[in-house]
């Protein structure tokens, strides 16, 4: 088959990495794509939200699977624009993509269909939020801009005080990122995290993988937020028999309210976990795979992974054609020095770095440039290992971390040492 995937990050690169190497795969398009899918496959010159463009590409180009990796392609309804042209996609339409890309609709979904979450409430201006606020008590406070901000919309606060300063300066400097004016106000949940990807073909949702991810900057999560530093799977330390409880708990209510509200979700569902002493409650939904979780899973995946992503674009599940391997897998993330308060654009990076056998770079944004790398800095790179443990899957990234850095020469690139060490 032919298949388009759509996006440019490193959580792409992986993905594209293992759609070329499927035997179903006869060629990968990507658009844009990034340095590592030109290696591999073709990349096209147009934008993840060019709706319009993409399907009417793709239907020229005769492709049968479309692969989409990004929300923003989802907000702009590149799924439904393809699947109007009849061409299968992974990934689901704008509609039910909200509940990814509007808190709000997400808590609502869950609340209405007994999906465990927070505590919440809804505000649209800054005397709604006093008012919450006032009842609120001792429970710690969790921020939430309703729409799509990039990582940006979420503050955990330490109490309502902090969180009416917070709200007070968004709406009084009409500065609420993603620029919307709801807010979703929410108890802060106490535990550990995790990411659950499930696979739905529109009738059956089965969770297939779940890796740990690392938000904040600095090592022992420390500094701010950032779009991820790293990620390991599968998840050390949670109770046994975790993802019967996260199937039972969470994707099933997930499923039947779907089909009670008419819904069809096609693509993967990454449930946000936080595990609470009573079990997991949903943190977020994300309507496609996590970056950078996905460069720590996609290793793991053996068999025909094209074939998988397609039996459930056409909504026939078929597990049987790829299987998780055992073995786990560390992706250890490199970005620009000032990540993320700021990018730094890099010049002239090699494109090809010899790696030991099972050790992988996938490059984030990026253009090659007569056969160098540019990238705009930001999340610049993930290295991905994996190992026969999850200390060797560690060890072994690490010193891909090294032999990269030393290819770069003085390149000042920055990144958490103590990803998947416990
Ligand atoms: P989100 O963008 O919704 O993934 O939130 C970003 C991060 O904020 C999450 O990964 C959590 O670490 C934290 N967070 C979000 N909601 C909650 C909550 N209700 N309780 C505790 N932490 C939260
Ligand atoms: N790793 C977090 C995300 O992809 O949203």
């Amino acid at each position: 088959m032919r298949v388009l995937l759509v996006g440019n990050g490193a959580r792409e690169d992986a993905l594209g990495w293992r759609i070329a190497q499927s035997p179903s795969c006869e060629a990968l398009f990507t658009t844009p794509g990034n340095a590592g899918t030109e290696l591999y496959g073709t990349n096209w010159n147009l934008a993840v939200t060019d709706a319009k463009g993409i399907a009417e590409r793709a239907l020229q180009e005769r492709i049968d699977l479309v692969v989409i990796g990004p929300e923003t392609a989802i907000a702009a309804g590149v799924a439904d624009r393809a699947r109007e042209l009849g061409i299968s996609v992974f990934g689901p339409n704008r509609s039910i993509g909200r509940l990814e890309s509007s808190k709000s609709f997400a808590k609502r979904f869950m609340e209405r269909n007994s999906v465990p979450t927070a505590r919440y409430s809804v505000v649209h201006t800054l005397d709604t939020a006093r008012k919450v606020l006032a009842s609120w008590g001792e429970r710690g406070v969790v921020v939430k801009a309703d729409g799509l901000a990039a990582g940006k919309g979420v503050v955990v606060t330490s109490g309502p005080a902090e969180a009416e300063a917070l709200l007070a300066s968004w709406y009084g400097e009409r500065a609420i990122p993603g620029g919307g004016t709801d807010i979703v106000l929410e108890e802060r949940l106490v535990g550990r995290e995790l990411s659950v990807f499930a696979l739905c073909d529109g009738r059956a949702m089965m969770p297939l993988i779940a890796a740990c991810d690392y938000k904040r900057a600095g090592d022992g999560d420390t500094g701010p937020n950032t779009g991820g530093m790293g990620a390991y799977s599968p998840p050390h330390g949670f109770p046994e028999g975790y993802m019967d409880i996260v199937r039972e708990r969470i994707f099933a209510p997930m499923l039947r309210g779907l089909a009670a509200e008419n819904e069809r979700y096609v693509g993967v569902l990454y449930a946000g976990l936080m595990w609470c002493a009573d079990g997991p409650q949903v943190i977020e939904f994300n309507v496609r795979f996590g970056d950078p979780e996905t460069q720590a899973i996609v290793p793991r995946i053996g068999g025909d992974f094209a074939a998988l992503l397609k039996s459930c674009a056409e909504g026939a599940l078929d597990l049987s054609v790829a299987h998780v391997n055992p073995e786990p897998c560390v992706g250890v993330v490199l970005a620009s020095s000032r990540y993320p308060l700021e990018s730094t654009p890099i010049a002239n990076l090699p494109a090809q770095v010899r790696l030991p056998d099972g050790v992988r770079c996938f490059w984030g944004g990026s253009r090659l440039v007569e056969g160098t790398v540019s990238s705009p800095g930001g999340r610049v790179l993930t290295v991905s290992a994996v190992g026969a443990t999850l200390h060797e899957a560690r060890e072994r990234a690490y010193a891909g971390v090294r032999m990269l850095r030393e290819r770069f020469g003085d390149v000042d690139l920055t990144f958490r040492t103590d990803i998947a060490q416990f």
